[in-house]
Protein backbone atom coordinates (compact mmCIF):
# COMPACT_ATOMS: atom_id res chain seq x y z
CA UNK A 1 0.00 0.00 0.00
CA UNK A 2 1.51 3.78 -0.91
CA UNK A 3 1.19 6.67 1.59
CA UNK A 4 0.35 10.55 0.77
CA UNK A 5 2.34 12.66 2.29
CA UNK A 6 1.21 15.88 3.92
CA UNK A 7 3.15 18.42 5.03
CA UNK A 8 1.60 20.77 7.68
CA UNK A 9 3.41 24.00 9.10
CA UNK A 10 6.85 22.33 8.82
CA UNK A 11 5.77 18.90 10.01
CA UNK A 12 5.57 15.46 7.48
CA UNK A 13 2.72 12.86 8.05
CA UNK A 14 1.76 9.70 5.41
CA UNK A 15 -1.48 9.24 5.35
CA UNK A 16 -2.44 5.73 3.59
CA UNK A 17 -3.52 4.99 0.11
CA UNK A 18 -6.50 3.18 -0.58
CA UNK A 19 -7.19 1.44 -4.06
CA UNK A 20 -10.30 0.10 -5.51
CA UNK A 21 -10.92 -2.67 -7.63
CA UNK A 22 -11.21 -0.26 -10.56
CA UNK A 23 -7.88 1.47 -9.89
CA UNK A 24 -9.49 4.31 -8.40
CA UNK A 25 -7.05 6.02 -5.57
CA UNK A 26 -8.00 7.79 -2.39
CA UNK A 27 -6.88 8.95 1.01
CA UNK A 28 -7.50 7.97 3.75
CA UNK A 29 -7.57 10.76 6.34
CA UNK A 30 -9.55 9.25 8.54
CA UNK A 31 -6.64 9.63 11.40
CA UNK A 32 -6.12 13.09 10.04
CA UNK A 33 -7.85 15.32 12.77
CA UNK A 34 -6.33 12.93 15.47
CA UNK A 35 -2.79 13.58 14.40
CA UNK A 36 -2.56 17.54 12.88
CA UNK A 37 -5.64 19.55 14.79
CA UNK A 38 -7.18 19.84 10.73
CA UNK A 39 -10.41 18.81 9.08
CA UNK A 40 -10.65 18.68 5.40
CA UNK A 41 -12.82 21.16 3.73
CA UNK A 42 -15.03 20.11 0.81
CA UNK A 43 -17.98 21.74 0.11
CA UNK A 44 -20.55 20.07 -1.69
CA UNK A 45 -18.48 16.32 -1.09
CA UNK A 46 -16.73 16.90 -4.90
CA UNK A 47 -13.43 15.11 -3.77
CA UNK A 48 -14.91 13.03 -0.92
CA UNK A 49 -15.31 9.41 -0.68
CA UNK A 50 -17.61 8.26 2.49
CA UNK A 51 -17.34 4.86 1.85
CA UNK A 52 -15.76 1.87 0.43
CA UNK A 53 -18.58 0.00 -1.37
CA UNK A 54 -18.70 -2.61 -4.00
CA UNK A 55 -22.28 -2.06 -5.70
CA UNK A 56 -21.78 0.05 -8.23
CA UNK A 57 -18.73 1.51 -10.58
CA UNK A 58 -18.99 4.94 -12.12
CA UNK A 59 -16.31 6.20 -14.86
CA UNK A 60 -17.35 9.72 -15.43
CA UNK A 61 -14.81 10.51 -17.76
CA UNK A 62 -15.14 7.11 -19.94
CA UNK A 63 -19.44 7.21 -19.52
CA UNK A 64 -19.31 3.66 -17.63
CA UNK A 65 -21.75 2.54 -15.21
CA UNK A 66 -22.14 -1.14 -14.13
CA UNK A 67 -23.69 -2.65 -11.41
CA UNK A 68 -21.86 -5.55 -9.33
CA UNK A 69 -19.57 -5.48 -12.51
CA UNK A 70 -22.02 -5.86 -15.04
CA UNK A 71 -22.77 -3.37 -17.42
CA UNK A 72 -25.79 -0.84 -17.51
CA UNK A 73 -26.34 -1.38 -21.27
CA UNK A 74 -26.24 -5.14 -21.31
CA UNK A 75 -28.66 -5.19 -17.88
CA UNK A 76 -30.77 -3.07 -20.06
CA UNK A 77 -31.12 -4.92 -23.31
CA UNK A 78 -31.08 -8.17 -21.39
CA UNK A 79 -32.46 -7.93 -17.36
CA UNK A 80 -35.68 -7.19 -16.07
CA UNK A 81 -36.12 -4.67 -13.13
CA UNK A 82 -36.89 -7.88 -10.38
CA UNK A 83 -33.80 -9.45 -11.48
CA UNK A 84 -31.68 -6.10 -11.26
CA UNK A 85 -32.76 -5.88 -7.86
CA UNK A 86 -31.91 -8.80 -6.46
CA UNK A 87 -28.27 -8.07 -7.98
CA UNK A 88 -27.87 -5.10 -6.57
CA UNK A 89 -29.30 -6.04 -3.07
CA UNK A 90 -27.49 -9.94 -2.87
CA UNK A 91 -24.56 -9.27 -5.01
CA UNK A 92 -24.75 -11.87 -7.79
CA UNK A 93 -27.67 -12.73 -10.53
CA UNK A 94 -30.24 -14.66 -9.78
CA UNK A 95 -30.79 -18.48 -10.75
CA UNK A 96 -34.17 -18.65 -12.58
CA UNK A 97 -35.25 -20.61 -9.17
CA UNK A 98 -33.91 -17.66 -6.96
CA UNK A 99 -35.48 -15.08 -8.94
CA UNK A 100 -39.13 -17.16 -9.08
CA UNK A 101 -39.40 -16.93 -5.35
CA UNK A 102 -37.86 -13.52 -5.30
CA UNK A 103 -40.81 -12.42 -7.52
CA UNK A 104 -43.20 -14.43 -5.70
CA UNK A 105 -42.13 -13.12 -2.30
CA UNK A 106 -42.54 -9.62 -3.54
CA UNK A 107 -45.36 -10.22 -5.29
CA UNK A 108 -47.42 -11.35 -1.76
CA UNK A 109 -46.94 -7.94 0.15
CA UNK A 110 -48.16 -5.79 -2.54
CA UNK A 111 -51.21 -4.44 -0.98
CA UNK A 112 -51.31 -1.91 1.69
CA UNK A 113 -52.93 -2.18 4.82
CA UNK A 114 -56.43 -1.13 4.52
CA UNK A 115 -56.46 1.94 6.92
CA UNK A 116 -53.49 3.43 4.91
CA UNK A 117 -56.84 4.81 2.76
CA UNK A 118 -57.62 7.07 6.01
CA UNK A 119 -54.07 8.07 5.92
CA UNK A 120 -54.26 8.70 2.33
CA UNK A 121 -57.47 10.66 2.92
CA UNK A 122 -56.02 13.64 5.54
CA UNK A 123 -53.59 14.31 2.81
CA UNK A 124 -54.82 17.80 0.59
CA UNK A 125 -55.80 16.69 -3.62
CA UNK A 126 -53.25 19.56 -4.24
CA UNK A 127 -50.48 17.52 -2.18
CA UNK A 128 -47.30 16.73 -4.33
CA UNK A 129 -47.23 13.09 -4.72
CA UNK A 130 -43.27 13.17 -3.36
CA UNK A 131 -44.60 14.20 -0.42
CA UNK A 132 -47.27 11.94 0.03
CA UNK A 133 -44.54 9.09 -0.88
CA UNK A 134 -42.27 10.29 1.53
CA UNK A 135 -44.80 10.05 4.84
CA UNK A 136 -46.81 6.69 3.84
CA UNK A 137 -43.21 5.31 3.29
CA UNK A 138 -42.23 6.92 7.02
CA UNK A 139 -45.45 5.44 7.94
CA UNK A 140 -45.08 1.88 6.77
CA UNK A 141 -43.00 1.68 10.42
CA UNK A 142 -45.83 2.60 12.10
CA UNK A 143 -48.04 -0.67 10.58
CA UNK A 144 -45.27 -3.04 10.95
CA UNK A 145 -43.34 -2.18 14.05
CA UNK A 146 -42.40 -5.93 13.92
CA UNK A 147 -39.87 -5.67 11.58
CA UNK A 148 -37.47 -2.84 12.75
CA UNK A 149 -35.00 -4.77 14.58
CA UNK A 150 -31.85 -3.72 12.52
CA UNK A 151 -30.13 -6.86 13.90
CA UNK A 152 -32.13 -9.39 13.18
CA UNK A 153 -31.93 -10.53 9.32
CA UNK A 154 -34.98 -12.20 8.99
CA UNK A 155 -36.68 -8.60 9.55
CA UNK A 156 -34.25 -6.28 7.44
CA UNK A 157 -35.36 -9.11 4.76
CA UNK A 158 -39.00 -8.82 5.28
CA UNK A 159 -38.70 -4.62 4.89
CA UNK A 160 -36.82 -5.14 1.82
CA UNK A 161 -39.68 -7.00 0.39
CA UNK A 162 -42.39 -5.08 1.58
CA UNK A 163 -40.48 -1.82 0.72
CA UNK A 164 -40.23 -3.20 -3.20
CA UNK A 165 -43.60 -4.86 -3.16
CA UNK A 166 -45.84 -1.73 -1.49
CA UNK A 167 -43.70 1.10 -3.73
CA UNK A 168 -45.65 1.02 -6.41
CA UNK A 169 -49.06 0.92 -4.68
CA UNK A 170 -47.93 3.84 -2.37
CA UNK A 171 -46.96 5.51 -5.91
CA UNK A 172 -50.35 4.50 -7.43
CA UNK A 173 -52.61 5.45 -4.78
CA UNK A 174 -50.74 9.22 -4.42
CA UNK A 175 -51.89 9.87 -7.93
CA UNK A 176 -55.46 8.10 -7.67
CA UNK A 177 -55.90 10.12 -4.48
CA UNK A 178 -55.03 13.32 -6.50
CA UNK A 179 -57.56 12.86 -8.74
CA UNK A 180 -60.13 11.59 -6.44
CA UNK A 181 -60.44 8.39 -8.19
CA UNK A 182 -60.87 4.85 -6.37
CA UNK A 183 -57.56 3.19 -5.41
CA UNK A 184 -56.95 0.23 -7.30
CA UNK A 185 -55.70 -3.07 -5.72
CA UNK A 186 -52.81 -4.65 -7.03
CA UNK A 187 -53.06 -7.75 -9.15
CA UNK A 188 -50.39 -10.10 -8.10
CA UNK A 189 -50.14 -11.95 -11.27
CA UNK A 190 -48.84 -8.80 -13.43
CA UNK A 191 -45.15 -8.28 -13.59
CA UNK A 192 -44.31 -5.46 -11.89
CA UNK A 193 -44.38 -2.11 -14.27
CA UNK A 194 -47.49 -3.72 -15.72
CA UNK A 195 -48.86 -3.94 -12.47
CA UNK A 196 -48.44 0.13 -11.59
CA UNK A 197 -49.53 1.24 -14.74
CA UNK A 198 -52.88 -0.83 -14.13
CA UNK A 199 -53.30 0.77 -10.58
CA UNK A 200 -52.22 3.93 -12.38
CA UNK A 201 -55.11 4.18 -15.14
CA UNK A 202 -57.45 1.54 -14.48
CA UNK A 203 -61.02 1.87 -13.04
CA UNK A 204 -63.01 -0.07 -11.27
CA UNK A 205 -65.44 0.61 -14.39
CA UNK A 206 -63.24 0.50 -16.65
CA UNK A 207 -59.79 -2.03 -17.69
CA UNK A 208 -56.83 -0.82 -18.40
CA UNK A 209 -55.44 -2.84 -21.42
CA UNK A 210 -51.51 -2.82 -20.48
CA UNK A 211 -49.14 -2.58 -23.64
CA UNK A 212 -46.19 -5.05 -23.21
CA UNK A 213 -44.15 -2.78 -24.94
CA UNK A 214 -44.58 0.44 -22.68
CA UNK A 215 -44.70 -1.93 -19.57
CA UNK A 216 -40.89 -2.60 -21.43
CA UNK A 217 -40.09 0.87 -21.57
CA UNK A 218 -40.78 1.86 -17.88
CA UNK A 219 -39.17 -1.21 -16.60
CA UNK A 220 -36.14 -0.26 -18.89
CA UNK A 221 -36.72 3.10 -17.37
CA UNK A 222 -36.47 1.46 -13.57
CA UNK A 223 -33.57 -0.68 -14.27
CA UNK A 224 -31.59 2.89 -15.52
CA UNK A 225 -32.44 4.54 -12.34
CA UNK A 226 -31.60 1.72 -9.88
CA UNK A 227 -28.92 2.44 -8.41
CA UNK A 228 -25.69 5.72 -9.14
CA UNK A 229 -23.60 4.90 -6.22
CA UNK A 230 -22.96 7.71 -3.72
CA UNK A 231 -25.44 10.35 -5.17
CA UNK A 232 -27.10 12.85 -2.49
CA UNK A 233 -30.09 10.58 -2.19
CA UNK A 234 -28.46 7.55 -1.48
CA UNK A 235 -26.00 9.48 0.40
CA UNK A 236 -28.76 10.75 2.75
CA UNK A 237 -30.25 6.71 3.10
CA UNK A 238 -26.77 5.77 4.34
CA UNK A 239 -26.87 9.18 6.38
CA UNK A 240 -29.95 8.60 8.06
CA UNK A 241 -29.47 4.41 8.58
CA UNK A 242 -26.04 5.85 10.02
CA UNK A 243 -27.98 6.75 13.11
CA UNK A 244 -29.34 2.83 13.35
CA UNK A 245 -32.60 4.67 12.02
CA UNK A 246 -34.61 1.70 10.36
CA UNK A 247 -34.81 0.65 6.86
CA UNK A 248 -38.79 2.67 6.24
CA UNK A 249 -37.48 5.84 8.11
CA UNK A 250 -33.87 5.84 5.68
CA UNK A 251 -35.42 5.24 2.45
CA UNK A 252 -38.15 7.91 3.14
CA UNK A 253 -35.65 10.49 3.96
CA UNK A 254 -33.93 9.02 0.45
CA UNK A 255 -37.54 9.98 -0.91
CA UNK A 256 -37.05 13.54 0.13
CA UNK A 257 -33.52 14.19 -0.66
CA UNK A 258 -34.76 12.68 -4.55
CA UNK A 259 -37.23 15.54 -4.40
CA UNK A 260 -35.49 18.23 -5.14
CA UNK A 261 -35.04 19.67 -8.62
CA UNK A 262 -31.69 19.25 -9.03
CA UNK A 263 -31.63 15.78 -8.17
CA UNK A 264 -34.57 13.38 -9.15
CA UNK A 265 -36.88 16.61 -9.80
CA UNK A 266 -34.74 17.44 -12.80
CA UNK A 267 -36.91 15.38 -14.96
CA UNK A 268 -39.90 17.31 -14.18
CA UNK A 269 -38.36 20.54 -14.71
CA UNK A 270 -37.12 19.80 -18.19
CA UNK A 271 -40.61 18.91 -19.34
CA UNK A 272 -41.74 22.29 -17.80
CA UNK A 273 -38.51 23.96 -19.34
CA UNK A 274 -39.12 22.15 -23.05
CA UNK A 275 -43.26 23.49 -22.68
CA UNK A 276 -42.22 27.00 -21.95
CA UNK A 277 -39.87 26.91 -24.97
CA UNK A 278 -42.76 25.95 -26.92
CA UNK A 279 -45.28 28.33 -25.51
CA UNK A 280 -43.01 31.12 -25.99
CA UNK A 281 -42.37 29.85 -29.29
CA UNK A 282 -38.40 30.79 -28.87
CA UNK A 283 -35.85 28.67 -30.99
CA UNK A 284 -33.30 26.10 -28.43
CA UNK A 285 -30.76 28.34 -29.32
CA UNK A 286 -32.27 31.44 -27.78
CA UNK A 287 -33.32 29.60 -24.75
CA UNK A 288 -29.32 28.70 -24.39
CA UNK A 289 -28.32 32.37 -24.61
CA UNK A 290 -30.62 32.83 -22.03
CA UNK A 291 -28.97 30.17 -19.75
CA UNK A 292 -26.00 31.53 -20.69
CA UNK A 293 -26.52 34.70 -19.36
CA UNK A 294 -25.64 34.00 -15.53
CA UNK A 295 -27.47 37.04 -14.59
CA UNK A 296 -31.07 34.89 -15.68
CA UNK A 297 -30.15 32.24 -13.01
CA UNK A 298 -31.32 29.55 -15.29
CA UNK A 299 -29.84 26.33 -16.30
CA UNK A 300 -30.58 23.78 -18.83
CA UNK A 301 -32.33 21.25 -17.28
CA UNK A 302 -31.50 17.57 -17.59
CA UNK A 303 -27.80 19.05 -18.78
CA UNK A 304 -24.60 18.61 -16.76
CA UNK A 305 -23.70 15.81 -13.83
CA UNK A 306 -21.50 15.84 -10.67
CA UNK A 307 -19.86 12.97 -12.35
CA UNK A 308 -20.64 12.04 -15.70
CA UNK A 309 -18.28 14.82 -18.04
CA UNK A 310 -18.57 13.20 -20.69
CA UNK A 311 -21.44 11.49 -21.53
CA UNK A 312 -24.23 9.59 -19.23
CA UNK A 313 -24.30 6.34 -20.76
CA UNK A 314 -28.47 6.05 -19.36
CA UNK A 315 -29.58 8.76 -21.62
CA UNK A 316 -28.29 7.58 -24.46
CA UNK A 317 -30.29 4.28 -23.36
CA UNK A 318 -33.02 6.23 -23.27
CA UNK A 319 -32.84 8.70 -26.11
CA UNK A 320 -33.45 5.53 -28.56
CA UNK A 321 -36.51 4.27 -26.17
CA UNK A 322 -38.24 7.52 -25.79
CA UNK A 323 -38.07 7.17 -29.92
CA UNK A 324 -39.69 3.80 -29.98
CA UNK A 325 -42.19 4.75 -27.17
CA UNK A 326 -43.39 7.53 -29.36
CA UNK A 327 -43.32 5.40 -32.44
CA UNK A 328 -45.58 2.64 -30.57
CA UNK A 329 -48.26 5.13 -28.87
CA UNK A 330 -48.52 7.52 -32.59
CA UNK A 331 -47.55 10.38 -30.60
CA UNK A 332 -46.66 13.84 -31.98
CA UNK A 333 -42.58 14.33 -31.37
CA UNK A 334 -42.73 17.65 -31.00
CA UNK A 335 -41.15 17.81 -27.20
CA UNK A 336 -38.36 15.07 -28.52
CA UNK A 337 -37.86 17.24 -31.52
CA UNK A 338 -37.30 20.36 -29.38
CA UNK A 339 -35.01 18.34 -26.99
CA UNK A 340 -32.96 17.03 -29.62
CA UNK A 341 -32.77 20.98 -30.98
CA UNK A 342 -31.29 22.14 -27.51
CA UNK A 343 -29.08 18.89 -27.30
CA UNK A 344 -27.65 19.20 -30.45
CA UNK A 345 -26.71 23.23 -30.45
CA UNK A 346 -25.59 23.15 -26.35
CA UNK A 347 -23.62 20.18 -27.66
CA UNK A 348 -21.59 22.68 -30.35
CA UNK A 349 -21.71 25.32 -28.06
CA UNK A 350 -18.24 26.37 -26.41
CA UNK A 351 -20.67 27.20 -23.06
CA UNK A 352 -21.18 23.54 -22.75
CA UNK A 353 -18.00 22.01 -24.25
CA UNK A 354 -16.28 23.84 -21.94
CA UNK A 355 -18.08 23.01 -19.18
CA UNK A 356 -18.40 19.63 -19.95
CA UNK A 357 -22.00 19.25 -19.55
CA UNK A 358 -23.57 16.58 -21.20
CA UNK A 359 -27.49 15.49 -21.35
CA UNK A 360 -28.01 13.42 -18.16
CA UNK A 361 -30.60 10.51 -17.23
CA UNK A 362 -33.48 12.89 -17.15
CA UNK A 363 -33.01 14.62 -20.41
CA UNK A 364 -35.46 12.36 -22.31
CA UNK A 365 -37.14 10.40 -19.45
CA UNK A 366 -39.94 13.09 -18.80
CA UNK A 367 -40.82 13.02 -22.76
CA UNK A 368 -41.18 8.74 -22.06
CA UNK A 369 -43.35 9.32 -19.14
CA UNK A 370 -45.23 11.75 -20.71
CA UNK A 371 -46.23 9.67 -23.25
CA UNK A 372 -47.05 6.96 -21.31
CA UNK A 373 -49.90 9.49 -19.45
CA UNK A 374 -47.66 9.65 -16.44
CA UNK A 375 -48.65 13.28 -14.28
CA UNK A 376 -45.83 15.44 -14.49
CA UNK A 377 -45.86 15.63 -10.92
CA UNK A 378 -45.57 11.59 -10.74
CA UNK A 379 -41.93 11.76 -12.81
CA UNK A 380 -39.86 11.86 -9.24
CA UNK A 381 -42.53 9.29 -8.03
CA UNK A 382 -40.68 6.66 -10.92
CA UNK A 383 -37.49 7.76 -10.17
CA UNK A 384 -37.66 6.94 -6.23
CA UNK A 385 -39.33 3.45 -7.27
CA UNK A 386 -36.37 2.61 -9.70
CA UNK A 387 -33.78 3.95 -7.21
CA UNK A 388 -35.33 2.01 -4.38
CA UNK A 389 -33.41 -0.74 -5.02
CA UNK A 390 -29.94 0.96 -5.04
CA UNK A 391 -31.09 2.86 -1.47
CA UNK A 392 -31.91 -0.81 0.06
CA UNK A 393 -28.33 -2.23 -1.25
CA UNK A 394 -26.17 0.76 -0.05
CA UNK A 395 -28.08 0.40 3.33
CA UNK A 396 -28.03 -2.97 3.89
CA UNK A 397 -24.29 -2.97 2.52
CA UNK A 398 -23.79 -0.45 5.16
CA UNK A 399 -24.89 -2.46 8.04
CA UNK A 400 -23.26 -5.75 6.66
CA UNK A 401 -19.62 -3.79 6.56
CA UNK A 402 -19.35 -1.74 9.84
CA UNK A 403 -20.23 1.86 10.11
CA UNK A 404 -19.22 4.85 12.33
CA UNK A 405 -22.42 7.53 12.64
CA UNK A 406 -21.52 9.84 10.00
CA UNK A 407 -21.07 13.34 11.58
CA UNK A 408 -18.98 15.61 9.01
CA UNK A 409 -17.18 18.53 10.77
CA UNK A 410 -17.46 22.32 9.89
CA UNK A 411 -15.11 25.19 10.50
CA UNK A 412 -17.24 27.73 12.16
CA UNK A 413 -17.49 31.48 10.30
CA UNK A 414 -19.78 32.67 12.77
CA UNK A 415 -18.89 35.60 15.62
CA UNK A 416 -16.44 34.73 18.27
CA UNK A 417 -17.50 35.07 22.31
CA UNK A 418 -19.36 38.05 23.30
CA UNK A 419 -21.82 38.70 26.02
CA UNK A 420 -25.66 38.57 25.92
CA UNK A 421 -27.98 41.69 25.76
CA UNK A 422 -30.85 41.84 27.55
CA UNK A 423 -33.65 42.69 25.05
CA UNK A 424 -34.10 46.27 26.70
CA UNK A 425 -30.82 47.25 25.28
CA UNK A 426 -30.65 46.30 22.42
N1 LIG B 1 -27.04 24.59 -17.37
C1 LIG B 1 -26.20 25.65 -17.43
N2 LIG B 1 -25.03 25.70 -16.77
C2 LIG B 1 -24.70 24.65 -16.04
C3 LIG B 1 -25.51 23.53 -15.93
C4 LIG B 1 -26.73 23.52 -16.65
N3 LIG B 1 -27.56 22.47 -16.58
N4 LIG B 1 -24.94 22.61 -15.11
C5 LIG B 1 -23.78 23.15 -14.72
N5 LIG B 1 -23.64 24.40 -15.29
C6 LIG B 1 -22.48 25.29 -15.14
C7 LIG B 1 -22.49 26.01 -13.80
O1 LIG B 1 -23.17 27.25 -13.88
C8 LIG B 1 -21.01 26.17 -13.56
O2 LIG B 1 -20.57 27.22 -14.35
P1 LIG B 1 -19.37 28.20 -13.84
O3 LIG B 1 -18.17 27.33 -13.77
O4 LIG B 1 -19.31 29.26 -14.86
O5 LIG B 1 -19.80 28.71 -12.49
C9 LIG B 1 -20.41 24.89 -14.11
O6 LIG B 1 -21.31 24.48 -15.14
C10 LIG B 1 -20.26 23.77 -13.09
O7 LIG B 1 -21.53 23.55 -12.49
P2 LIG B 1 -21.76 23.10 -11.00
O8 LIG B 1 -23.10 23.56 -10.54
O9 LIG B 1 -20.57 23.51 -10.17
O10 LIG B 1 -21.73 21.54 -11.16
P3 LIG B 1 -22.21 20.51 -10.07
O11 LIG B 1 -21.43 19.29 -10.29
O12 LIG B 1 -22.17 21.13 -8.71
O13 LIG B 1 -23.75 20.29 -10.43
C11 LIG B 1 -25.71 19.49 -11.44
C12 LIG B 1 -24.23 19.21 -11.13
C13 LIG B 1 -26.46 19.85 -10.15
C14 LIG B 1 -26.34 18.21 -12.01
C15 LIG B 1 -25.79 20.63 -12.47
O14 LIG B 1 -25.14 20.27 -13.66
C16 LIG B 1 -27.23 21.05 -12.74
O15 LIG B 1 -27.78 21.89 -12.01
N6 LIG B 1 -27.88 20.49 -13.83
C17 LIG B 1 -29.25 20.79 -14.10
C18 LIG B 1 -30.15 19.97 -13.17
C19 LIG B 1 -30.19 18.49 -13.55
O16 LIG B 1 -30.34 18.12 -14.70
N7 LIG B 1 -30.08 17.65 -12.52
C20 LIG B 1 -30.14 16.18 -12.69
C21 LIG B 1 -28.82 15.59 -12.36
S1 LIG B 1 -28.84 13.86 -12.66
C22 LIG B 1 -29.68 13.22 -11.39
O17 LIG B 1 -29.71 13.69 -10.29
C23 LIG B 1 -30.39 12.05 -11.67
Amino acid sequence: MSNANLNVDGENMEFPIVTGTEGERGIDLGKLRASTGLITLDQGFVNTGSCQSAITFIDGEKGILRYRGYRIEELAAKSSFLEVAYLLIRGELPTQAELDDFRNTITIHTMLHEDFRKFYGGFPKSAHPMAVVAATTSALATFYPDSLNLDAKNEVEICTKRLLAKLPTIAAYAYKHSIGQPFMYPVNEMGYAANFLRMMFATPCEEYEVDPVIAKALDLLLILHADHEQNCSTSTVRMVGSSRANLFASISAGVSALWGPLHGGANQAVIEMLQRIESEGITGKQYLDRVKDKQSGIRLMGFGHRVYKNFDPRARIIKQTCRDVLARLNQQTRLLDLAMELEEVALEDPYFVERRLYPNVDFYSGIIYQAIGIPVDMFTVLFSMGRLPGWIAHWTEMHRDGFRISRPRQIYTGATERSFVPIAER
